[in-house]
This record gives C-alpha cells, sequence and structure tokens, in this order.
C-alpha cells in the first residue's frame, strides 16, 4: 500500500486524517518538530527543524505522497507582528524545505496535497442573499490574512515544476469535537449563554472534520483533482444559527443568548476580531463537480454527530 507523509499529523485536523489513511491501509509517516511522548500504533515519525531547514530525507524518499499541513495556529494567539511573522514563515518555510528535499532527493512523490484556507477571499463582497460565493479563481484578499494565504499558496507552486500533481483545499471553519472553534463556540454554553458575535448575522463557511479529512484522502485518490478547491460545507450558516442550533443541541430550551458586541470581542481579542466578524461565502460546486460528496452537509448533520444532545 502507499505511504503518506503528514506534516503537521499531530495537529487537529492532522490526527483525524492519520486515522483515516490508516483505515484505508495506507502506511502513515508523520513529519513533526518532537516525536510525541505516546505515539500512535502503526505510525512512523520523522523528524524536521525548519528554522534550521533540516528534515528527515529518508521520509520523502520513501512517500508516494504528502499532505502538507503544517503552520503556527493561526487563532492561537493574539497577532502581534512578531505572532504575524511566525504564522506566515512557519508556512512558507515549511513549504520551502519539502520543496527543497523533493529537488534534491530521489523520490516517488505523485501528489503534493496542502491545506489552505477560506482567509484567501477576505469577506464577502454582496450580502448573503445576492452573493453566490467566492469561487477558486478569485484573487487574495490584500489584509493579513488574504496575504498570509497568497505567500502559503505561492510556497507550495514549485511542486508542480517537479511533475508532482498539486492539490490546495482552502479549508473553512473546521467543526470537531476534539478542539478548534467548535470548543470556542461551545465554552459559554456551559454556563447556559449563547453567544452570538455582534448582529449574528456573518456567515461562517464551516465544514466537519470528518469531511474535511476524506476531502484529503479524496485528492490523494482523485488523480483529475488539481489546484485549489474551496473545503467548506454546500449549506454555511450565520454565527447565529451555528450558535443557536449549538445551544440547542446541547442545552435543550435552557439557554439564554446574547449578542457580544464587536468592541467587546476587539478587546478581547485584537485584530482577530475581524475574522469572526466578517462574512465569508464560499461556493464548493468545484469540489461537489469533482465528485466528492459530503457526509455532514448541514448544521444540523454536524452538530447531531459532534455534539451530545441534551
Ligand atoms: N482548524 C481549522 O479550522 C482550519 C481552518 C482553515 C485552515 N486550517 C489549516 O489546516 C492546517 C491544520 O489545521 P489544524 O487545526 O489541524 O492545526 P493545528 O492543530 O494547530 O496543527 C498544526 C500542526 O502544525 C505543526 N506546526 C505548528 N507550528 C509549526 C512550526 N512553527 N513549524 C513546523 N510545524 C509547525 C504542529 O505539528 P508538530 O508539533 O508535530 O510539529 C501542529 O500539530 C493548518 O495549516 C491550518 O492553518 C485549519
Amino acid at each position: 500500500m502507499a505511504t503518506v507523509l503528514i506534516s503537521g499529523g499531530t495537529g487537529m485536523v492532522g490526527k483525524f486524517v492519520t486515522q483515516l489513511l490508516l483505515q484505508q491501509g495506507y502506511h502513515v509517516i508523520v513529519l513533526t518538530r518532537k516525536i510525541p511522548a505516546v505515539t500512535t500504533p502503526g505510525i512512523k515519525y520523522a523528524l524536521w527543524n525548519v528554522a534550521t531547514q533540516t528534515i528527515d530525507a529518508t521520509a520523502v524518499q520513501q512517500a508516494d505522497y504528502i499532505i502538507h499541513l503544517a503552520g503556527e495556529g493561526v487563532a492561537d494567539k493574539r497577532w502581534t507582528e512578531k505572532r504575524k511573522k511566525e504564522i506566515i514563515e512557519s508556512r512558507t518555510q515549511s513549504s520551502a524545505l519539502l520543496i527543497k528535499t523533493l529537488q534534491q532527493t530521489p523520490h516517488h512523490v505523485k501528489a503534493f496535497i496542502s491545506a489552505a484556507a477560506q482567509g484567501w477571499y477576505g469577506a464577502d463582497p454582496q450580502p448573503p442573499t445576492t452573493f453566490g460565493g467566492f469561487t477558486e479563481a478569485m484573487p487574495a484578499a490584500t489584509d493579513f490574512l488574504g496575504n498570509t494565504c497568497k505567500q502559503w499558496e505561492d510556497s507550495v507552486a514549485a511542486v508542480t515544476t517537479l511533475g508532482i500533481r498539486l492539490v490546495k483545499l482552502r479549508i473553512g471553519i473546521v467543526l470537531s469535537n476534539t478542539g478548534g472553534a467548535l470548543a470556542a463556540f461551545t465554552k459559554p454554553l456551559g454556563t447556559g449563554v449563547a453567544a452570538i458575535l455582534s448582529s449574528g448575522q456573518q456567515i461562517i463557511s464551516w465544514i466537519t472534520i470528518d469531511d474535511v479529512s476524506r476531502m484529503f484522502l479524496y485528492a490523494i485518490e482523485n488523480t483529475a483533482m488539481n489546484g485549489a478547491y474551496n473545503a467548506a460545507a454546500p449549506h454555511p450558516v450565520s454565527n447565529k444559527v451555528l450558535t443557536q442550533t449549538l445551544a440547542q443541541q446541547l442545552r435543550g430550551r435552557f439557554y439564554m443568548p446574547i449578542h457580544v458586541p464587536a468592541w467587546v470581542l476587539k478587546l478581547v481579542v485584537g485584530e482577530m476580531s475581524i475574522e469572526v466578524l466578517k462574512s465569508v461565502t464560499m461556493s464548493v460546486k468545484k469540489i461537489q463537480d469533482a465528485g466528492f460528496k459530503f457526509a455532514y452537509p448541514t448544521i444540523e448533520a454536524a452538530l447531531n454527530k459532534l455534539v451530545p444532545r441534551a
């Protein structure tokens, strides 16, 4: 069976993708900065150091496919200038190291599947009633995330000059019961508060961890896939609908909806608040036309799967 080398395989998405790969019979090598104290049976680990541009090249030599997920968490800390640099360079320099290794080492890598993000697009230019969603050919936004996503995608582009098929998945907000955005949305509900952000009208392009992980596998196996694909569920919802659906699922009728004003968010998370307040609607026609079938197309189906019912 084929071998998949996965950078960032220890992260939220990476762990799920890795399990799926193992279930499908793939050999998996996780490329990491530090071998975990508790390793997963069936997985090999290989070390790299992006800062010093060193890597265990034998891992690249063994790979049939590379999945590239590594990068500093975008929402983990406040966006200081130092943090912004780390967010960008952990992606661009890790891509550079992988590409340099592919150039210098004999290998048989057939496809390189890279994470990318909806941040490419910026905010919806029209209200949800008239906007059909961003399509993959649209240019990158000029804000911080737009810039980051542009540099990130540019950093993997050279893969195609090596004759390797390149797929970039522009991922929306991943909903998982192991962390990430859903944990943040769920936290206030512990005290019965459904925290709607600002007006709550802003659209969230979400996707379940299950569907996004299956999409990485689909991109490996479907050799017709090439270039960028939006990776979000076909039915995005407003922040208010997501919050209320989550509240009903977790607490039945026993919750109190509260609007958190934009200025409070700004105070708490700084510049990053722009990201949770803006509408982002992505068209997923391209991935659907490629034949991908969503297991969780609606927010009700997604939360039913991920969250225990009250
Ligand atoms: N989760 C989402 O909602 C979402 C949405 C859009 C796009 N994405 C993108 O999808 C990818 C995976 O997301 P995720 O949520 O699974 O992220 P995550 O849980 O933060 O995992 C990212 C992994 O990247 C590695 N990493 C972090 N900083 C690094 C650095 N400076 N140098 C090298 N490796 C580093 C870490 O692996 P080691 O510690 O093992 O080295 C970490 O496990 C990310 O690139 C993310 O931006 C995620």
